[in-house]
C-alpha cells in the first residue's frame, strides 16, 4: 500500500523534476540562444593581450565542428605577437583591427581533398563560427576576415607550406569601452527562406547580364564578367537594398570609408558650398557611408537643417551612429527615407541640394534633377559632382574598374562631363563649374579652363534661377 502510495508520489516527483530540469534546460537554451543572437563584429579593439590558455580553450571549441569526411584538415595559426600582429595589419590594407585586437587566428586547409562543393571551405568556415561563439560566450569580442591581404605574404611570414591554403583570420580581443554597440541589420526572415522550393522578392537579387548559367570559377572580384554596372539596370529598391546592408561590411567609427582614389578632392567638391546661414534647409542625396555627411555637417552652421535623403533605413542608421562618432550634436540632422526619385520635401522648401558624385549611381539621374528643382527655392543651390567618363578615370573605369565585382557602395557609371553639363543648363543657372584632378587618382587640382570637362571629377554649383 505504502509502496503503492509511494509509486505514483515517486513517479510525480520524478516527472516533476524531469520537467523542472526540462524547464531549465528551456531556458538555458534559450537564454544562450539569445546571448549568441547579440554577437556582433568587433573593429574597435582596446589592444591588451590575452592569455594563451584562454585562447587555446577557443580554439579547441572549434575542433568541435563538424568537418568534410572527419579529416579535419584545418590548421590554425594563432598570432598573439604585436609586431606581427602589425605586419598583419600593413598585409591586410583595410583591416586596421589586425593591430589592435589579442589575436588573430589564421584559418588554414590543406588543399587536395574534400574540395567538392568547397566542403573543406566549409569545414573551416564551421570551426571559425564555432570559435567566434566561444569566445563571444566568454565575453570576449571577434570579427572574421576574409580580407587578409597577399596569401603569399603571409604564407612566408608564417612559413605555411604551399599545399595549405590560408582562406580567412579571426580577431579576438576585448571592444574598447567607446566601439559601437550596434549589430548591423539582418534580412527580414520572408526574404531569405522558401518551403520546398525557390522563391525570392524580385528586390533582393541583385541584377546580373543575361546568360546561360553562371559559372562559379568565372567570377572573380578583379573580372565578373555578369556584373551590371549601370544603376540603370537596377531598379531603385535593388539599390536600396544593396546599399542598406552592404554599408554595414565596417562598423560606423569616425572616418571610415574614406576613398584612397579621392585624396584631396573631397574638400575641393565642398569647397563649392555656398554660405549658409543658421536656419536654412539643406539636404544631401544618397550619401553613402557617411564621409561627405561628416563634411558637410562640419561645414554648415549648426543651425542649418541638414537633411540625408537615403534609400536604406539600414543606411540611415549607419551614417547617423557615425556622424555621432565624429562628434556631432543630431538634433539638426534628419535621416530621411526615399524609394525612388520623389523627395520628401515641399516645392520651393530648399536652400540647397548637395549631390556628390551620386548623379553617377541613380538609376533615372535626370528625373531627380528635376526633383531637386521642384523642392529647391528660387536662387536656391545645386552643389554636384561626378565621376568623369571623358577622362583618364574614365578609361581606367572601362578598361579596369568596370570588369571586375561592382564595390559596396552599388553599381555606378562615370558620366561625361558635357552630358551632365547640358543636364544642368536644362534645369539651373551655372555659378561654378570646374574639373577636380587631372590624374586617375588622388590628384585635386582644379581646374576651371576648357580643360575642366576632361579632369577626374566635373563639379560646380549651380542655382535656380
Ligand atoms: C567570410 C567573412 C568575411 C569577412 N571579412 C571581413 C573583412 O575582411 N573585414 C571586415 O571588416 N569585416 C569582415 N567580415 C565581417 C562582416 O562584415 C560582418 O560579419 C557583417 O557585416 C555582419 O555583421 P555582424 O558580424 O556584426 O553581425 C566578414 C564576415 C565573414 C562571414
Amino acid at each position: 500500500m505504502d509502496d503503492a502510495r509511494s509509486r505514483p508520489h515517486s513517479s510525480e516527483t520524478h516527472a516533476m523534476e524531469a520537467n523542472a530540469v526540462e524547464a531549465n534546460a528551456v531556458e538555458d537554451w534559450q537564454r544562450i540562444l539569445g546571448v549568441l543572437a547579440d554577437r556582433r563584429s568587433c573593429r574597435d579593439f582596446d589592444g591588451t593581450q590575452m592569455d594563451r590558455e584562454l585562447l587555446a580553450e577557443i580554439v579547441r571549441d572549434g575542433m568541435q565542428a563538424p568537418s568534410s569526411c572527419n579529416q579535419q584538415q584545418w590548421h590554425f595559426v594563432i598570432v598573439d605577437d604585436r609586431d606581427l600582429l602589425q605586419r598583419c595589419h600593413d598585409i591586410s590594407g583595410g583591416n586596421h583591427h589586425f593591430a589592435e585586437c589579442s589575436a588573430l587566428i589564421y584559418l588554414c586547409f590543406q588543399k587536395g581533398w574534400t574540395h567538392g562543393n568547397f566542403s573543406v571551405v566549409q569545414s573551416v568556415a564551421g570551426a571559425c563560427y564555432h570559435m567566434m561563439l566561444s569566445a563571444h560566450l566568454r565575453g570576449y569580442d571577434t570579427i572574421w576576415n576574409a580580407g587578409i591581404g597577399d596569401n603569399k605574404a603571409l604564407a612566408e611570414l608564417f612559413g605555411v607550406p604551399p599545399i595549405f591554403e590560408i582562406t580567412g583570420a579571426l580577431a579576438i580581443g576585448r571592444a574598447k569601452p567607446s566601439a559601437p554597440a550596434m549589430k548591423a541589420p539582418r534580412r527580414p526572415f520572408e526574404e531569405v527562406h522558401s518551403w520546398n522550393g525557390f522563391a525570392r522578392p524580385a528586390h533582393t537579387v541583385y541584377p546580373v547580364k543575361a546568360a546561360k548559367a553562371y559559372p562559379y570559377f568565372e567570377i572573380t572580384n578583379p573580372s565578373n564578367p555578369f556584373a551590371v554596372w549601370d544603376p540603370r539596370g537596377w531598379s531603385w529598391a535593388q539599390l536600396g537594398d544593396f546599399r542598406g546592408y552592404a554599408v554595414w561590411a565596417k562598423s560606423p567609427l569616425a572616418g571610415v570609408y574614406v576613398s584612397r582614389r579621392q585624396g584631396e578632392a573631397t574638400a575641393a567638391e565642398l569647397d563649392l558650398l555656398p554660405d549658409l546661414k543658421a536656419g536654412a534647409k539643406v539636404a544631401e542625396l544618397m550619401p553613402w557611408g557617411g564621409t561627405y555627411s561628416a563634411e558637410i555637417r562640419r561645414r554648415l552652421d549648426s543651425g542649418v537643417d541638414f537633411h540625408l535623403a537615403e534609400l536604406a533605413q539600414g543606411n540611415l542608421t549607419f551614417i547617423l551612429e557615425r556622424l555621432k562618432r565624429e562628434g556631432f550634436a543630431l538634433d539638426h540632422t534628419y535621416g530621411d527615407r526615399i524609394d525612388g526619385p520623389t523627395l520628401p520635401y515641399a516645392d520651393g522648401s530648399l536652400d540647397a541640394v548637395i549631390l556628390p558624385q551620386v548623379l553617377e549611381q541613380m538609376p533615372e539621374p535626370e528625373t531627380m534633377l528635376d526633383e531637386v528643382r521642384r523642392v529647391l527655392k528660387p536662387g536656391g543651390a545645386v552643389i554636384a559632382s561626378v565621376r568623369n567618363l571623358d577622362s583618364d578615370y574614365g578609361d581606367h573605369w572601362s578598361e579596369v574598374e568596370s570588369l571586375g565585382c561592382i564595390p559596396n557602395q552599388g553599381p555606378f557609371t562615370p558620366l561625361s562631363a558635357e552630358t551632365v553639363r547640358g543636364w544642368m543648363a536644362a534645369r539651373f543657372t551655372p555659378e561654378v563649374e570646374q574639373g577636380i584632378g587631372t590624374a586617375v587618382s588622388q590628384d585635386a587640382t582644379i581646374v576651371t579652363d576648357d580643360n575642366r570637362t576632361g579632369c577626374r571629377l566635373y563639379a560646380g554649383r549651380w542655382r535656380v534661377a
